[in-house]
């Protein structure tokens, strides 16, 4: 038992290493799909397309320090396996953090167009940072990244959810944050218009390209945390989360959400059975091989829902997005070939 816990803790070792960007090869012309296929989406609003997004889009890097006053899941199992091989908690829960292995530049430029954003207030440092449990970049470095995408790509939009504020925040704290986001996005930011009575078009030409959401919004700029509506499986069995979805999707297209963009996430959620269950080789590692157990799953559920004529929400998330088909389906939802 031992041995083979200190076989998968040395594979930890790769996984916990820096992000593999040297290796990053976004999809022919995925960084301007968009204003690529404007004849298509450009008189659309956000209601009538399916955007694609990341899971936890800030878990590409993650430090060691914990985020004092964050949760986490599969507390038991972590804490069993950091017994049993006397490793660091850290080094146990890390690899099960991480999400993606890009950066959020990359991200965007590999064709994602929403962002999964969560803030949380670290009060040793006194900075936003973002985190999975443990802090992973400060908010700033990220806000800016998607600030020079915008500049450096003026046909494309983005939706950016910031959300959690886990760590304690001030009233203060939030109206810094608010502060610094409209400083570094503001100049970009659409307008609150909960009617999305908009087109892809409109964004483009007044250069107005993202829309941020926080929960409690912010004036007319930053808009709700409601107006986007969150679903996912919570289950580590690909089955189930097909499943899910599978119904998830057809409720969706029996709903009027007037105020709300609707979102699906192909993601599979571990448990401690799962964390667990890494002392058996053939089992996933780390999270980011638990998503490439369902990835490639997505494309015969898309071709599934087409089929029926049903639209897969408006934004549809997922782990490890550069080893899936996500920029794909995506172009097949939107109806560009
Ligand atoms: C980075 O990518 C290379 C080539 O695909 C691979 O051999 C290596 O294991 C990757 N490193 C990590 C940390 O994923
Ligand atoms: C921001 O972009 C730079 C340059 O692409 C990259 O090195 C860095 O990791 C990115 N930071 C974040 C937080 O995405
Ligand atoms: C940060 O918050 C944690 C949890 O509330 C608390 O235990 C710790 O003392 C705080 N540290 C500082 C420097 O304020
Ligand atoms: C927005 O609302 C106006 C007035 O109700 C309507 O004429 C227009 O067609 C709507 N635009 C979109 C993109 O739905
Ligand atoms: C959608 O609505 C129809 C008609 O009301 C109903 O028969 C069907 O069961 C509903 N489907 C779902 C998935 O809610
Ligand atoms: C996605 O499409 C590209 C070319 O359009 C193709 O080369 C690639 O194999 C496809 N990927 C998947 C996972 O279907």
């Amino acid at each position: 038992m031992l041995l083979r816990l200190i076989a998968f803790i040395s594979f930890f070792a790769v996984a916990c290493s820096k992000p593999n960007s040297s290796t990053f090869k976004a999809y022919p012309k995925a960084s301007s799909w968009m204003g690529s296929s404007l004849n298509i989406i450009g008189g659309k609003t956000l209601k009538q397309l399916t955007l694609p997004g990341t899971h936890d889009s800030g878990a590409f890097w993650l430090s060691d320090t914990p985020l004092p006053g964050a949760d986490y899941a599969c507390h038991n199992a972590f804490e069993i396996i950091s017994k049993e091989t006397e490793q660091p908690m850290v080094t146990v829960m890390k690899p099960w953090e991480l999400a993606q292995d890009q950066n959020i530049y990359n991200q965007l430029v590999g064709g994602i167009r929403y962002i999964d954003l969560r803030a949380g207030y670290y009060n040793v440092t006194n900075t936003w940072v973002t985190f999975h449990y443990l802090i992973g970049s400060p908010i700033i470095e990220i806000l800016q990244n998607i600030s020079q995408f915008l500049n450096d790509y003026p046909t494309e939009i983005v939706i950016i959810e910031i959300s959690h504020f886990d760590g304690y925040p001030t009233a203060q704290n939030i109206a810094d944050l608010q502060q610094m986001t409209l400083n570094i996005l503001g100049k970009f930011i659409y307008p609150v218009d909960l009617a999305f009575n908009f087109t892809i078009n409109d964004m483009i030409n007044s250069g107005k390209r993202a829309i941020v959401t926080m929960e409690s919004g912010y004036g007319n700029v930053i808009w709700p945390g409601d107006s986007i509506y969150n679903t996912y499986a919570d289950s580590p069995v690909v089955k189930t989360m097909i499943n899910f979805n599978t119904q998830t999707v057809a409720q969706y297209m029996n709903m009027t959400l007037p105020y709300q963009i609707f979102k699906i996430s192909w993601t599979l959620t571990p448990n401690d059975q799962t964390v667990i269950g890494t002392v058996k080789p053939k089992n996933p590692h780390t999270l980011i091989e638990l998503a490439d157990i369902a990835n490639p799953y997505l494309p015969d559920f898309v071709n599934e829902m087409m089929a029926k004529r049903y639209q897969i929400g408006n934004i549809l998330i997922i782990d490890h997005f550069e080893s899936s088909a996500i920029m794909n389906v995506t172009y097949l939802m939107n109806g560009i070939s």
